[in-house]
């Protein structure tokens, strides 16, 4: 065995040496990355059947599912965005009922285990645009609204569809403070609750919704700006006139019936031409109807988008 030699093997033990403990520093680093993402203590819910939806969903990457349920806007839960996450268990999902309507053939009443046997379900992968300037792109799974509508068959009066989040002042920890006029209220035109973007989710990545997500139903309308995706539904009224929604009460020259996501009006505190994505650094701009224009834009022909924001 020559020097050289030697020194071969010498280099070879190093190298494989190296290579292994390179190995188990990455798996040491990576495990508690494993768990402050995808699989973080998230209690396990109960899995959905569902088809994949290609037609209407974007192949962005998706937020984890920790970022979906960490960071989260529901005022009856409180109004910082980590209290629904810590304040989840004070909404009451138990004999849940979401009752459908008003002017319609035939009303309806659904429970938790109808939303989620009754209906062929799809996950249909959304961005989420905040009227706050952020956005998430989160695989809900859900149906059509139009399904519904399919059932309960609107009268020719019906215009708008009027949606009634959850009221248990007993409860919920934000219902106790007048923060809101509650329960939570949010409408559509009968037409852009008849689009088939309208979704009624009862999940996201492939389980029951989580309790700070809006279990176990609630509404995603994915070109308007997020606070009209109304969480926890209990009642759905097909009605002949624009219904009171929470939001454009509170202050109407800020949140109009419409919003639909829209850069080239700004909100009076702040511009809506950008947004971040949670999880990026960057900013990104912010697209007309989130995106969604080759699909609603006819929604709107004739009419002024700065008038009807
Ligand atoms: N629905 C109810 N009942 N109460 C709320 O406070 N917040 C809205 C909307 N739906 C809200 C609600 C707002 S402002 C946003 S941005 C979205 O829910 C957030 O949905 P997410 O937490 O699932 O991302």
């Amino acid at each position: 065995m020559n020097k050289y030699n030697l020194d071969k093997e010498h280099q070879i033990t190093n190298k494989t040496l190296f290579d292994n403990r390179r190995k188990i520093m990455k798996s040491m680093i990576s495990l508690p990355f494993i768990f402050s993402s995808n699989l973080f203590s998230m209690p396990s819910r109960q899995k959905l059947k569902f088809n994949k939806d290609i037609e209407y969903s974007t192949n962005e990457e998706t937020n984890t599912i920790k970022q979906i349920t960490s960071y989260n806007n529901f005022y009856e839960l409180g109004s910082g965005k980590r209290d629904p996450m810590l304040n989840a268990n004070m909404l009451q999902t138990n004999n849940w009922k979401l009752t459908i309507d008003g002017l319609v053939e035939k009303p309806l009443v659904l429970d938790a285990d109808d939303l989620i046997k009754k209906f062929q379900l799809e996950e249909r992968i959304y961005r989420l645009r905040c009227v706050e300037a952020w956005s998430m792109v989160v695989p809900w799974i859900g149906f059509e609204l139009k399904r519904i509508m399919d059932i309960v068959k609107p009268l020719s009066n019906a215009k708008y569809v009027a949606f009634q989040s959850i009221l248990d002042r007993e409860h919920l920890p934000g219902q106790k403070r007048n923060i809101l006029n509650w329960p939570y209220q949010e409408g559509l035109r009968i037409d852009e609750a008849a689009h088939p973007l309208t979704l009624i989710s009862v999940g996201l990545y492939g389980q029951v919704l989580p309790n700070q997500n809006g279990s176990p139903v609630r509404l995603i309308v994915p070109w308007k700006y997020g606070f009209k995706s109304i969480k926890s539904l209990v009642k759905i009224s097909f009605v002949e006139k624009e219904p009171i929604c929470t939001w454009n009460e509170e202050a109407p020259n800020e949140y109009g019936f419409y919003s639909n996501v829209n850069p080239h009006v700004a909100h009076p505190r702040w511009s809506q031409k950008r947004e971040r994505r949670i999880g990026d650094f960057r900013k990104r701009d912010t697209l007309m109807f989130n995106g969604y224009s080759k699909f609603v834009n006819n929604l709107y022909d004739n009419m002024d988008l700065k008038k009807h924001f």
